[in-house]
């Protein structure tokens, strides 16, 4: 797929999802003669506990260029991410720039190597919410619109590339490499311990992650949501690390009380956060990857959104869509316990970063 001998190849990645995308194709790319890798990181996520940790777990070497753009709206975001990124992809001169997934840096990244004529690659390609409320959906499209060579995890994300018309020479159907990492992570996830070291016993508690504006943004709905963990706290610990964004929005919200089940918890590392979902009677999420890695690993996942750009995880996994109402919580989590899945699903048989173009799974 690569054109020359000697070539670059450029990632950016800048939030935390990324980082466990970028992670078999860093090690792949390290793998082939002839072929320099240089990462860059835009600095959208920051804080240690988002960023460096991941970078640590998953083996990932320092990156060549770090941005540091910070937290911003969108627009100054991603604006500071192209006008950072530009100069370096002219000292650069990259045959190939690689984005991945939905963030404001993938359709930044992608936009500056389009603009001057560098090929990009899309690590994700295809998946689609239909949701033009949600960034990412913006983020998706464009960053495809864009893209020379699109990696598609599934089948779905290969026919919805094909009915917006992409050329099908374009597109390569590659799997999944967020799965490729829990795969090669989950021994070490597991003999950590996790559950354990959060004094509750496997398949005995719930563990929640959500930041979606849509979700937290609006204190009526938050409030809502707050109580629904609660209630579920009655029956057994609600594990809940919570996203800087949430954890302000909890705090603007003055809520007391958030005691009996419900735990509030600190963004956790790669490894044990695994160790935690692997194990969990439960969990209830509004994250993305999250869908992917309970359907994988059979773990009854309520995802709180009204869609999902992931519909295998529900026509064929583990998930459950629900409204962000109590009542509607407590009748996905029924009916996603119902269907527990055994055995994990073969999203991805563990190659995908090196699989080449156009195989199929
Ligand atoms: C971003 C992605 C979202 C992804 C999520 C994963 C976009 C549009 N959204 O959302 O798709 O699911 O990352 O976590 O790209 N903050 C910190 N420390 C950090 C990072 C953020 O405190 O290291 C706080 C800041 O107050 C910031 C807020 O979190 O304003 C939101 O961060 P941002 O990166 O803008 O969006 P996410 O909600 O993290």
């Amino acid at each position: 797929m690569l054109r020359r001998s000697g070539s670059t190849v450029v990632s950016v990645v800048g939030a935390r999802p990324n980082f466990m995308k970028l992670a078999p194709v860093a090690r792949a790319l390290a793998a082939r003669p002839g072929v320099q890798h240089r990462i860059v990181h835009t600095g959208q996520h920051y804080d240690p506990d988002m960023s460096d940790v991941f970078f640590r777990e998953l083996g990932l070497p320092r990156p060549d260029y770090h941005l540091d753009v910070g937290s911003a709206s969108h627009a100054q975001q991603t604006a500071a991410i192209m006008r950072r990124f530009e100069p370096i992809c002219v000292e650069t001169a990259p045959e190939l720039v690689l984005v991945y997934g939905d963030v404001n840096s993938t359709v930044a990244a992608a936009l500056v190597a389009a603009k001057l004529g560098i090929r990009v690659g899309h690590v994700e390609a295809g998946l689609r919410s239909r949701d033009w409320s949600m960034p990412e959906e913006i983020n998706r499209v464009v960053t495809d619109r864009v893209s020379d060579l699109l990696f598609a995890p599934s089948v779905d994300a290969v026919e919805n590339l094909a009915a917006e018309g992409v050329p099908s020479e374009r597109i390569h159907l590659v799997g999944n490499v967020m799965i490729d990492t829990l795969v090669a992570a989950l021994p070490a996830a597991s003999a950590l311990g996790a559950p354990g070291r959060h004094r509750v016993t496997a398949r005995s508690y719930v563990l929640v992650t959500l930041h979606r504006p849509s979700n937290v943004d609006d204190p009526a709905t938050l409030r809502e949501l707050l109580d629904a963990l609660v209630l579920l706290g009655e029956s057994g610990p609600v594990l809940f690390p919570v996203h800087p964004r949430t954890r302000a929005r909890i705090a603007a919200l003055g809520v007391n009380g958030l005691n009996g089940g419900l735990r509030l918890l600190e963004p956790l590392p790669y490894l044990e956060m695994l160790g935690l979902v692997s194990a969990a009677d439960l969990v209830i999420t509004d994250s993305g990857g999250l869908q992917e890695e309970t359907t994988y690993l059979g773990v009854p996942c309520v995802t709180v959104r009204p869609g999902t750009e992931r519909p295998i995880t529900c026509t064929e996994g583990t998930n459950r869509l629900a409204g962000p109402e109590r009542e509607a919580i407590r009748e996905a989590a029924a009916a996603a316990r119902a269907r527990r899945v055994a055995t994990p699903r073969p999203r991805s048989s563990g190659g995908t970063a090196k699989r080449p173009s156009g195989s199929r799974l």
